[in-house]
């Protein structure tokens, strides 16, 4: 099996890094919108209408399936991709909101939602966490922490004040749903900050997702082959896919 992987730029590797580690796939080849990263700011038929144009992007490639790693894509664009798209197109939103689902866990746990302004706004996570019936919930845009991320900023004092900034209103929740691409590479800092809460990563759902779902061979692909493509500066893209994913 195939897969294309989309985010908005390079944040989406985090999901890319579970993908691989998970062997599902014989190929993977991923595309980083980095040229006009972040869609985290941008309105919903901006959103829309860059990850349709992604999608047209892969039909120069025989694929079996569309992954969108991106939070902010996921909660404006599934419907409208899977309206024109004639394989399956999976997002990381339902996928998590499906993990959090199947952790034993009582209705009422204090979940905390984080992502950027386009996630948040969206509701998406909200509405899907009540229609599985959890009701104690909170979410947050924290756009910082994706510039930061991005600047490889993964700890020290910008950060420790930027999770205080952010945070320093909240009850410790039960659980954190991380929900952008970019808050993986800063999730101990996150689980540090509450003193230790149970994380939801895009990625580990997304490989649970596709394992009860769309994997039906029981075959693990020791070496995922991979391939990068950026609309802007593919080369800062490997590079940054060097460091993280190797
Ligand atoms: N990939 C985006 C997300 O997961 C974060 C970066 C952006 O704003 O484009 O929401």
């Amino acid at each position: 099996m195939v897969a294309g992987v989309f985010d908005s730029g390079v944040g989406g590797l985090t999901v890319l890094k579970s993908l691989v580690e998970a062997k599902l796939f014989e190929k993977i080849i991923y595309f980083g919108d980095t040229a006009r990263v972040p869609y985290g700011a941008k309105d919903k038929n901006t959103i829309i209408r860059y990850s349709l144009e992604a999608l047209e992007f892969f039909s120069n490639f025989d694929i079996d399936i569309f992954i969108v790693a991106c939070n902010s894509a996921s909660a404006y664009a599934i419907k409208e991709l899977r309206e024109v798209s004639t394989i399956p197109v999976v997002g990381v939103i339902e996928s998590g909101v499906l993990a959090l689902n199947q952790i034993k866990i009582s209705k009422d746990s204090s979940i905390l939602i984080i992502g950027t302004k386009a996630t948040i706004n969206s509701n998406k996570y909200i509405n899907l966490l009540n229609k599985h019936g959890f009701y104690n919930i909170t979410s947050k845009a924290t756009g910082l922490f994706v510039p930061l991320v991005e600047e490889g900023i993964f700890g020290g004092a910008i950060l420790n004040e930027t999770l205080k900034h952010y945070f320093s209103d909240l009850k410790k929740p039960d659980i954190v749903i991380l929900g952008c691409t970019h808050f993986p590479l800063i999730s101990k800092e996150i689980d540090n900050y509450f003193g230790g809460v149970k994380l939801i990563h895009s990625g580990e759902a997304i490989v649970k997702y596709l394992n009860n779902n769309y994997i039906k061979e029981s075959i693990l692909f020791e070496q995922t082959k991979l391939e990068f493509f950026a609309s802007e500066n593919p080369a800062g893209l490997k590079e940054v896919a060097n460091r993280w994913l190797f």
